[in-house]
């Protein structure tokens, strides 16, 4: 995969998942500005869209090619193991922050693969695959943000989503704001307040 490594830290890792349309560099500075002494990890996604980056193809709007799904989530944990590997970072010393089509994507390899992280921060995430045996958490902490007013992910989506997670033995910390889609300083005073907290 395409990416972009900011080395700072020996021991703890940022990994840094962007939207729709966006890159391996969208969400480096948000990353220096939550830890600036973390290392950081952009990771651009493998599907283009019209010239938009995206994680994963979709049908439409809110509608996920579960095949394309499946094959990107799986390919993600495999750069995932080789990099941490390769720059000798443990899963338990990553965070990995992700937005929207990002956060999709983070999402389902949590579904897939279980507690693996320090924590995932899923703003403005959908549930990946709907009536999905979610593996077990292991504790993982996670936080989710959420919009009842947002055009793409309805907030009854966002509740499901928690709850499925809880269920399978994650902390989860979901957060309501009122700015539709995008990301707004309170959310990130808010991620910022649970990233001192695990
Ligand atoms: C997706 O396709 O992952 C979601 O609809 C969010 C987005 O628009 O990227």
């Amino acid at each position: 995969m395409i990416f972009k490594f900011v080395k700072k830290s020996e021991t703890d890792l940022f990994v840094l998942l962007h939207g729709t349309g966006g890159d391996e560099t969208s969400l480096i500075d948000l990353g220096r500005l939550l830890h600036p002494d973390a290392s950081l990890l952009g990771v651009r996604g493998n599907v283009n869209e019209n010239g938009m980056n995206r994680f994963f193809k979709r049908l439409r709007p809110g509608v996920f090619d579960l095949d394309s799904l499946v094959k990107e989530t799986n390919n993600l944990k495999f750069f995932l193991d080789d990099f941490l590997k390769e720059h000798h970072f443990k899963y338990a010393n990553t965070v990995v922050i992700g937005y929207s089509n990002g956060a999709n994507i983070i999402g389902s390899v949590i579904f897939h693969y279980g507690g693996l992280f320090k924590g995932v921060a899923l703003l403005h995430p959908m549930v990946p695959i709907q009536n999905f045996d979610v593996k077990n958490q292991d504790s993982q902490n996670i936080f989710i943000t959420a919009s009842k007013s947002d055009p793409i992910v309805q907030a009854s989506e966002s509740s499901t989503l928690a709850e499925m997670l809880k269920t399978a033995d994650a902390k989860v910390r979901l957060n309501w704001y009122s700015y539709g889609h995008n990301i707004s300083e309170e959310e990130l005073t808010d991620l910022s307040d649970w990233l001192s907290t695990i």
